[in-house]
């Protein structure tokens, strides 16, 4: 099948923002063979290309992006049990929280704790997605991918994707030389769920023994709606990219430090030998910023200081005035710069690096 290239394709309603201008070249790639032809324009075009998932981790300029969005459409999911483990070849396209709730169904275990996250199956590994105590990382197996480098598709182990905390190859220095075509994760088949996180264990306080895994899928989708990190039609709330920053990870020595100014009840988080990670919301709720606060339509959400939420009729310059006085307040208190972790595309390179937002390499 050959690719069907369309023209000044708005990208807002594709993204979870609903921010941005159009793509100048846009293709909806439903095969392995309509993303290799679309390359294959690309490069005669002279376009650069961007691959776009659920659009649930993106941040679109305001002017759009003038090369070519490729969505990627690829669906399928095939089940082979061995044992006590099931593996799950699942296509980049596909919804994730649909897979997370079909292994929950088949009593598989491991991806209960990433309930509710919107985005594609293809966008797991690029960063790593990870929340109450689970990471992707965990579970997979592979990654088949499309090497734009060697023209050629090639299947990754986990070991090749180098993960670490919300990072991996695809995201740092690999960065858009692979297109995720297809994942696959091994699963424990009547696995006890992970109930490791302390927002999940209050869930459960008053039961006896472990909960299904149904009820942790549960549990982690009231506590995300709760958070406005579940995305509910039509609720401007949760309008926004998830967590816009990172949360810092920091030596034992600097985090000493924070907590000389910050004060004993700054979070901990064991992250690896010698390293501390601590909260960005707990950091920007403490640098003076209340759930709600406003900067024109641009606003943090009422539930969650870590979301920036479009109230409606908000641009990515709007975003970026409140990240930007977001960063600096906690920067002047804290002594920490935080990192941005949604994508931005369509920006003027220069000026983000100049801002600090992205890294010069
Ligand atoms: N906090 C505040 N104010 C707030 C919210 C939280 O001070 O408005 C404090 C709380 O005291 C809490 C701490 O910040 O102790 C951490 O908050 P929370 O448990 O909600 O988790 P988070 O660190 O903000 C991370 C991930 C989420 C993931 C949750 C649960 C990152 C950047 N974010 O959030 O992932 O769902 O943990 O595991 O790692 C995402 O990446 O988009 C995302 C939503």
């Amino acid at each position: 099948m050959k690719a069907r290239i369309q023209e000044n394709v708005a990208l807002a309603p594709l993204t979870t923002f609903g921010i941005g201008g159009p793509a100048r070249y846009f293709v909806d790639a439903p095969s392995e063979n309509v993303v290799l032809s679309t390359i294959q324009f690309a490069k005669d075009q002279n376009l650069s290309v961007f691959v776009l998932g659920g659009g649930s981790n993106l941040l679109v300029a305001d002017h759009g992006f003038p090369g070519l969005v490729m969505k990627i459409g690829l669906t399928g999911i095939d089940w082979e049990t061995h044992r006590d483990k099931a593996v799950v070849r699942a296509g980049a396209g596909e919804e994730w929280d649909r897979l997370v709730g079909l292994c929950v169904d088949r009593d598989l275990a491991g991806v209960e704790c990433l309930s509710g996250i919107p985005g594609s199956v293809g966008g797991t590994p690029v960063q790593n997605v990870g929340a109450y105590g689970q990471e992707v990382s965990e579970v997979l197996v592979s990654v088949r991918a499309y090497d734009r480098q060697t023209d050629s598709i090639v299947e990754l182990s986990r070991e090749d994707c180098r993960f670490t905390y919300r990072s991996s190859l695809f995201n740092t220095i690999a960065k858009d030389r692979y297109i995720v075509l297809q994942v696959t994760y091994s699963l424990t088949k009547h696995g006890n769920p992970a109930i490791r996180y302390p927002d999940v264990q209050r869930e459960f306080e008053s039961r006896v023994g472990y909960p299904l895994l149904g009820e942790v899928r549960a549990a982690v989708r009231r506590i995300r709606a709760r958070k406005a990190m579940l995305l509910v039609e039509g609720d401007p709330d949760c309008r926004s990219a998830g967590s816009f920053f990172k949360n810092p990870i920091v030596t034992e020595q600097q985090f000493a430090e924070l907590q000389v100014v910050a004060g004993p009840a700054v979070p901990r988080y064991p992250a690896g030998p010698g390293r501390v990670k601590t909260a960005a919301a707990w950091l920007i709720e403490h640098a003076g910023f209340s759930k709600g606060y406003s900067l024109g339509p641009a606003a943090l959400s009422s539930k969650h200081t870590l979301a920036l939420v479009n109230k409606g009729g908000a641009t990515a310059e709007d975003i970026l005035r409140l990240a930007r006085e977001i960063r600096g307040r906690v920067e002047t208190k804290f002594g920490f710069r935080l990192v941005p972790e949604p994508v931005f595309l369509g920006f003027d390179i220069p000026l983000l690096i100049q801002e600090g937002w992205v890294n010069a390499s």
